[in-house]
């Protein structure tokens, strides 16, 4: 009776897991691409690429990422032109009060102080200099001035350390309050110079790079490394890397619910017709079992984008087939279709020409009917399925043909 109230508890708490993760903001995707690779796979699942806009944000797309991973891309690269921003993501530099002659903008990097009369100069971001924070933007009577030198960078670490962030100075009047708490010379204030830009157009100025980071000019791409309590680092933009994509995924759940057309089957056990994940004691703590087992056919028409959907809402997603068994279990399920064909979670990227699973990092195993795969004349849109009969290989397919699919209940 313990053993059953612990793996209903397991079940449930994985169900909520799952629930969470499926409405998180952010999408970690463990296929290894290249940033622009991963950039068009964003663009065709959810929206892009992810933005980061304070680190709450930074905390979540943590949480999205497995714990093995080394380090993700995220939707910053090079932009064409320098421009400057307040550390606060998204203050408007509708105010500005140089010194004459300033900005010069002779390095491409670079950050703003304010002397004794409240005037800006840029600076090398390097020096050390005392500072001011502000604990939020639209509290001005909230400045704290600091009296240790710190480099820029170092400088808006112990801000945030204490939940602020270095001050941004929106008026005349703020400018006055600012030079007012500052009783050393030249104060660094919020205001920095870089060349960075989001993929999604975001004008989020939050950055939160490695120490020394960035540092080449021929590394214009971004990855989180997590073990350094994800910051940033910049890298070439054509190594591979897992990445994190944001937004909605594309994928549209139908709703519909799925017990009379579906055919449950469990390989190797037979029991199982039902739609329901099995409550066995084994199934908690076997994954592996689990994972092995439970394909299911969906005996409905649908387009892959509704396949998909059906079986991240009902299940977990599209077969995903890493070897001969795989491709044995579902060729057996796909002969009892409705259709010519049954959709598999292959999808095919137009612009990059590969075919990725959706539902798994791995492709190693293939069967591809002759002509099909990379050889085929495949465009955007083109998704996988397998043949119901004959000799059950794979084919390219357009995503809105109406196919019967088959379903997995664990991930690949
Ligand atoms: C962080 O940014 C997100 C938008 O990406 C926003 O919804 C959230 O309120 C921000 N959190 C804080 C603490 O500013
Ligand atoms: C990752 O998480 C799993 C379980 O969630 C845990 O068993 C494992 O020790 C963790 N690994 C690391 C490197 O933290
Ligand atoms: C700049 O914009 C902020 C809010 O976005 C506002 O509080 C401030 O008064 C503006 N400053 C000027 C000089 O328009
Ligand atoms: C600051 O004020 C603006 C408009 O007055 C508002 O949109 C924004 O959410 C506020 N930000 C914070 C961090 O309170
Ligand atoms: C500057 O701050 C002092 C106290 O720290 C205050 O007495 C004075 O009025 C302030 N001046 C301005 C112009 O705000
Ligand atoms: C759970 O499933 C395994 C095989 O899949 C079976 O041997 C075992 O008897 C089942 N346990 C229960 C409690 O149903
Ligand atoms: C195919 O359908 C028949 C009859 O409905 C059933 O007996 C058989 O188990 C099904 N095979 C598979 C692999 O689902
Ligand atoms: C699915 O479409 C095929 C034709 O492609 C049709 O023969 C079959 O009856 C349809 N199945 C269902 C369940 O609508």
């Amino acid at each position: 009776m313990m053993k059953m109230t612990e793996t209903l508890f397991l079940l449930l708490i994985s169900e909520l897991y799952s629930f969470q993760l499926a409405f998180s903001h952010f999408h970690h995707v463990s296929l290894s691409r290249s940033y622009e690779e991963a950039k068009e796979y964003c663009r065709e699942m959810y929206t892009d690429l992810a933005t980061v806009n304070n680190l709450t944000d930074m905390a979540d797309l943590m949480a999205s990422v497995p714990n093995t991973t080394v380090r993700a891309w995220i939707g910053l690269e090079m932009g064409d032109a320098p421009k400057w921003h307040w550390a606060w993501p998204h203050q408007k530099l509708n105010f500005s009060n140089w010194m004459a002659g300033q900005p010069q903008g002779l390095v491409q990097n670079s950050c703003a102080a304010m002397n004794l009369l409240g005037q800006w100069f840029e600076s090398d971001c390097k020096l050390k200099r005392s500072f001011v924070c502000q604990g939020n933007i639209n509290d001005t009577s909230n400045y704290i001035f600091v009296g240790n030198t710190k480099s820029w960078r170092d400088a808006q670490k112990h801000c945030r350390d204490l939940s602020m962030d270095l001050v941004g100075v929106g008026s005349a009047e703020e400018n006055v309050d600012v030079r007012n708490v500052s009783t050393s010379q030249n104060v660094w204030i919020g205001l920095f110079r870089d060349a960075w830009k989001w993929s999604d157009g975001s004008e989020s100025s939050f950055r939160h790079w490695k120490p020394q980071q960035p540092n080449s000019a021929n590394q214009d791409c971004v990855a989180a490394v997590f073990k350094d309590e994800s910051r940033w680092n910049d890298l070439g933009c054509s190594s591979k890397h897992t990445f994190v994509c944001h937004g909605p995924s594309k994928v549209v759940p139908t709703g519909e619910t799925s017990t009379q057309e579906t055919q449950g089957v469990t390989f190797p056990s037979t029991s199982s017709s039902s739609e329901e994940i099995p409550i066995n004691s084994t199934a908690a703590t076997s994954t592996q079992q689990l994972c092995s087992g439970n394909l299911i056919l969906i005996r409905k028409n649908m387009t892959w984008m509704e396949a998909l959907g059906y079986c991240r809402e009902h299940h977990m997603d599209l077969v995903y087939i890493s070897d001969q068994g795989a491709q044995d279990r579902a060729a057996a399920m796909a002969r009892n279709a409705t259709s010519s064909h049954v959709w598999l979670g292959l999808r095919y990227t137009c612009n990059f020409n590969f075919w990725f699973w959706t539902g798994s990092a791995a492709d190693c195993y293939q069967n591809w009917a002759p002509g099909q795969g990379l050889e085929g004349a495949n465009g955007c849109g083109v998704t996988g399925a397998m043949e119901a009969t004959g000799g059950q290989q794979w084919v390219g397919l357009v995503e809105t043909r109406q196919l019967n699919f088959i379903c997995q209940d664990c991930a690949g």
